[in-house]
């Protein structure tokens, strides 16, 4: 589906790109012909980074040592990636911030400092990115990391899952608002993809991970590379008519809340199928 021409128009942004699941991205993005730009708090990863996407053959790098919250150095970055790589017209909204906690517990400052990172960040970058492609008159494109948790809420994570709901609301609102400008905005949703940053702040002990597993119909976590696919089709010049959607990629983890299906846990396949024809009427 993806060649290395792909994305070889393309000046793309990853926030929080320095690590993780916005590291992976980039460096399929870079794979697949892009410019690519990465920003974080952290200088030192961010340079590990960018060397890392060019061993991997990356042409054409640049990172910024820049903090989402900060709405004035958000906008000076916008216009340097412009010089220094050209043509920005896509924005990776991925940086983010979470941690367990109940939630009688979260200090306001708790709560502002992930509400800061997560949705008033995305507000920072996705205007300063907006009025720049709308001056410019360029087309372009916006994609939003956000969780399968925005519309169901989840305990422990209030601070996220507030921010991130918003994030969702931002979504379809610029979606529509920006369609005008040819500025395509959508969202990915992702369900268990295991990065050090998320795991060792919300995985509370390896032994659960066990149990948590169970839980996923698919059986098994994500892998990086297929959330990288997935954000690279999104982004891309293969889905031009694709805004205001969020797909959502988590091996079919959100709907565990089906009414039957616990029975899937109740024992292998064929015992299953026999217990349920034994159920038919007549038997
Ligand atoms: C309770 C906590 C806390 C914790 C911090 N705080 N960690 N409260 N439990 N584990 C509180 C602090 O006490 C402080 O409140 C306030 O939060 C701000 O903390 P600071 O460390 O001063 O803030 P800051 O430097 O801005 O750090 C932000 C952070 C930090 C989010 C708290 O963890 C961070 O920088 N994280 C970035 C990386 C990250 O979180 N990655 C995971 C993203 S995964 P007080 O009142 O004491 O001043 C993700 C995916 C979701 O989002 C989907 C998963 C399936």
């Amino acid at each position: 589906m993806f060649t290395k021409q792909t994305l070889q128009e393309k000046t793309i942004l990853v926030t929080g790109g320095g690590s993780g699941l916005g590291l992976s991205m980039a460096t399929k993005f870079a794979e697949l012909g892009a410019k690519i730009a990465i920003c974080g708090r952290t200088k030192d990863k961010l340079e590990r980074a960018a060397d890392e996407l060019k061993m991997k053959g990356a042409a054409n790098v640049a990172f910024y040592s820049v903090d989402v919250r900060d709405f004035d150095a958000v906008g000076d970055m916008m216009q340097n990636i412009d010089k220094d790589l050209g043509n920005l017209n896509v924005l990776v909204n991925n940086a983010a911030g979470n941690f367990l906690a109940a939630s009688e517990d979260v200090s306001p400052n708790a709560f502002k400092s992930i509400v800061d990172i997560v949705l008033t960040g995305t507000f920072n970058c996705s205007q300063h990115f907006g009025n720049l492609l709308i001056s410019k008159k360029r087309e372009g494109s916006i994609l939003n990391i956000v969780t399968t948790y925005t519309q169901t809420g989840s305990a422990f994570v209030l601070p996220s899952a507030c921010a991130k709901a918003g994030v969702y609301a931002m979504t379809n609102t610029l979606a529509y608002e920006w369609a005008t400008y040819n500025i395509r905005v959508n969202s990915i949703a992702p369900g268990p993809f295991p990065t050090e940053g998320a795991w060792s702040r919300l995985m509370p002990d390896p032994k659960m991970e066990k149990e948590y597993i169970r839980q996923i119909p698919a059986g098994r976590y994500g892998e990086h590379e297929e959330l990288a696919n997935l954000a690279t089709f999104m982004i891309s010049d293969l889905a031009p008519y694709i805004t205001g959607e969020c797909v959502n990629i988590d091996g079919g983890e959100r709907l565990k809340s089906g009414q039957f299906n616990f029975i899937t846990q109740a024992g292998p396949r064929p015992v299953l199928k026999q217990f349920f024809s034994m159920m038919k009427p007549g038997k």
